[in-house]
């Protein structure tokens, strides 16, 4: 008798679609399982305005397959010259789910962020009086501050001090890869999210780094060491409703990973929802995959669970392909270093 599970259909609170012949490529992988997806404005130029949000969600539904459903949840790239009248209407419209904050060179296409937070302050402020979240790269980028500590240094330098400067702002604390952000997270109250990746909860840094290095493992925030794996995948799996979903699955071309500096990023959305059922399996947790991937994002975004289900059944190992073809060449899809079991039908 084959076991199955079904859950509401799921969302992912934070994925990267690009552009052009990568968005045709990579879009169907999420859209096949995933109701909807908060939608990174990282492109080249970044999405800073609404009328560019406005734009881009129009390429993103003309790339989208016939008879596919999907609603992409836009957001804005904050910088220093945001206006925070522009952020105002573009929430106002329903266009604009969520500003993200980068980092000034703390990853992908983050060159235009912030360098200076007293900079922002006046979109800050303005997001917190209309209740629109902001989705936080929290990584510090001072090169004497070692890569591994970036995230747990941002959290006392940066995260919180501005948190405490903007009562009420709601904020997402995206892809967390340290117990120090597990625990700052279960601490605070509801103002407060936080999104884990399906491969922060499958690989550690040895993944990485030993036994030869490995480019399709290496993402940012980059894999910490294996007491932060268990921490997260005990937050992933706890039901708590502070943590939830976002893949952050980032597709680059193999031609870009494979560089002597190579681009960070992790393509999951092809196996994740067969990654995450075998992660919550494993812990013992699968009548809270759910809570994970289906009903705390929504609730966290003030936004309506999906109405529809999906349902996985597990049996002979899952095959996928271990590539996706672009135009601009082959995307490599992340690989679990396991049998899959678990497929949705
Ligand atoms: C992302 C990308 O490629 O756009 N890369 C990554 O490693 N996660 C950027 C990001 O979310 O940091
Ligand atoms: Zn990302």
């Amino acid at each position: 008798m084959s076991e199955t599970l079904t859950l509401r259909r799921p969302d992912d609170w934070h994925l990267h679609l690009r552009d052009g012949a990568m968005l045709r490529a990579v879009l169907p992988e999420t859209a096949r399982h995933f109701a909807r997806a908060i939608v990174m404005p990282n492109l080249v130029p970044p999405v800073v305005t609404g009328a560019q949000a406005a734009a881009y969600r129009d390429r993103i539904l003309a790339a989208l397959p016939e008879g596919m459903a999907f609603e992409p949840l836009m957001t804005l790239y904050l910088t220093e010259d945001t206006d925070p009248a522009d952020v105002a209407a573009a929430h106002a419209s329903g266009l604009v789910k969520a500003v993200k904050l980068y980092p000034a060179g703390a990853t992908t296409n983050s060159a235009s962020g912030v360098k200076t937070f007293e900079n922002v302050r006046g979109v800050l402020e303005k997001m917190a009086e209309i209740g629109l979240p902001l989705c936080v790269h929290g990584e510090v980028v001072d090169s004497d501050v070692d890569i591994f500590d970036r995230e747990a240094v941002f959290i006392d330098r940066v995260l919180d001090p501005v948190r405490r400067a903007t009562p009420g702002l709601r904020v997402v604390m995206e892809h967390i890869t340290t117990s120090d952000a597990v625990d700052y997270a279960s601490a605070q109250g509801d103002d407060l999210g936080a999104t884990i990746t399906t491969h922060h909860l499958v690989i550690n840094r040895n993944h990485i780094l030993a036994g030869g290095i490995k480019p399709h493992y290496y993402c940012l925030p980059v894999a910490k060491r294996e007491t932060h794996r268990l921490a997260l995948r005990k937050a992933a799996t706890s039901g708590s409703k502070r943590f939830f979903l976002g893949t952050d699955s980032a597709p680059h071309t193999d031609a870009n990973k494979l560089l002597p500096c190579g681009c960070a990023g992790c393509f999951t959305a092809t196996n994740t929802l067969s990654i995450l059922a075998q992660v919550f399996e494993e812990d013992s947790a699968l009548d809270r995959l759910e809570a994970f991937t289906s009903l705390n994002g929504p609730a966290f975004y003030g936004l309506p669970v999906n109405d529809e289900t999906i349902t996985l059944s597990k049996g002979a190992a899952v095959t996928y392909p271990s590539q996706i073809e672009t135009e601009d060449g082959p995307v490599t899809v992340f690989d679990p270093l396991t049998e899959l079991h678990w497929k949705v039908d």
